[in-house]
């Protein structure tokens, strides 16, 4: 069982082509169909949210795969409830905190957003997430997973990402099995993170997925569930 953990400005829907897996996708709160979040939200916020969705389930203990802001929220429930992991995938995402610059973009981001709305975000990010040999139906499909994002559920998130801790100990002290992967594309979390993260991670699979940039499940589904049956097939 594998409980996938979305991005921003995303939604379950984004892994729609990993349904050929045995796994399970909650909403975030104010993304896709979920409720709005409260005005204050932090990474173990959303920890707690997935873990409440794992319970109402009864998904005691399942490979946990975050993409992106869906890593952030995996190392948090690695600190919350290790006990509950059976392995992690770290999709498209890093381990260290925003730099002062980032965090300062996010607090204008914020304001920007609550002035002319969601598309803000939108436009500004749908170019980075899949390579520009796309199909445009792919591109069509992206946009409209991020336009379903609330405006409460985007600004919650900016600011909880904005102060994420730095998660390099945590994945440095995993006890279980990491896959990393990345698409060789991706420019807002490139392959270096990911390099960096595979060597942090104690039990560490590194995975570069070809042609493909942010939301390498999404554009290149085949490679990436092979990545991923393969990690599940070893354990
Ligand atoms: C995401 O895809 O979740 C975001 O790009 C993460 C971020 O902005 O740090």
């Amino acid at each position: 069982m594998i409980v996938w953990i979305h991005g921003f400005p995303l939604s379950s829907r984004v892994f729609s082509k990993q349904n050929v897996l045995p796994g399970f996708a909650p909403d975030l709160p104010g993304f896709g169909t979920a409720a709005a979040p409260p005005d204050q939200m932090t990474m173990d916020d959303y920890a707690r949210h997935v873990l409440a969705a794992m319970d109402a389930r009864k998904i005691d203990k399942a490979f946990l795969a975050g993409l992106s802001m869906g890593g952030y929220i995996c190392f948090a429930i690695a600190r919350i409830a290790p006990e509950r992991m059976k392995g992690l995938i770290l999709i498209d995402t890093r381990e260290t905190p925003d730099t002062a610059e980032a965090r300062k973009g996010r607090y204008e981001t914020i304001e920007n957003v609550k002035a002319k709305g969601v598309s803000v975000v939108v436009d500004a990010m749908l170019p980075k997430m899949l390579t520009a040999q796309a199909p445009p139906a792919l591109v069509t499909e992206a946009r409209q997973i991020m336009m379903s994002s609330s405006l409460s559920g985007v600004t919650a998130a900016l600011k909880a990402m904005a102060e994420r801790p730095d998660s390099t100990d945590t994945l440095r002290n995993i006890a279980v099995p990491a896959l990393i992967v990345v698409g060789d594309a991706d420019t807002i979390t490139p392959p270096a993170d990911a390099q960096r993260m595979a060597a942090l991670a104690p039990k560490a699979t590194l995975v570069t997925i070809r042609g493909a940039a942010h939301l390498s499940n999404m554009e290149q589904p085949d490679q990436f569930n092979k990545a991923v049956e393969s990690f599940r097939g070893d354990r």
